[in-house]
């Protein structure tokens, strides 16, 4: 894993490929691609940081179960992920969906979290006639200015 000089806040290449912190996370954000292990080994370090970290997602699926069952029922339930998985194929995107905690392919209680690429192209509905909306002022980057898109929907009646 070494640093191509990408972002992947823009375009979609995966964050190991990147010097960016990656922020706790599972590999592999195709469907059909899960690996049962992943293995780390430094053959040359950075200047400074790169330190590597790890953190229990059974003990966490636990403790939301015992804490906030809702949020872990939300938790089971597909999101829809962005490929960027190296060599899958990306014209399935609308089928790339899994839960964060599932018990992919028989394996018993499995999680797949990459918090960014479920974040990512999430939009946000509200029933116009019911609920008011709002946004707040905001500050433009000169090199990525905010670009929000709108859509309507009108049922048929
Ligand atoms: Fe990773």
């Amino acid at each position: 894993m070494k640093d191509r000089g990408g972002d992947y806040t823009k375009t979609a290449i995966p964050v190991s490929k990147t010097r960016a912190a990656t922020g706790l996370h599972t590999d592999s954000s195709a469907l059909d691609v899960l690996p049962d292990l992943v293995g780390l080994i430094c053959i040359r370090p950075a200047k400074s940081g790169g330190s590597s970290r790890i953190a229990c997602a059974l003990r966490a699926h636990r403790r939301l179960g015992e804490e906030d069952p809702g949020s872990l029922t939300m938790l089971e339930q597909p999101h829809l992920r962005d490929i960027v998985t190296p060599g899958a194929d990306r014209s399935q995107q609308m089928r790339n969906q899994f839960p964060v905690f599932g018990d992919q392919s028989g394996r018993g209680v499995t999680c797949r979290y990459m918090r960014f690429w479920i974040e990512r192209g999430e939009m946000l509905w509200v029933d116009n006639c019911t609920t008011l909306h709002d946004r707040t002022e905001y500050v433009d980057d000169a090199d990525a200015p905010r670009l929000l898109l709108r859509q309507w929907v009108q049922y048929v009646h």
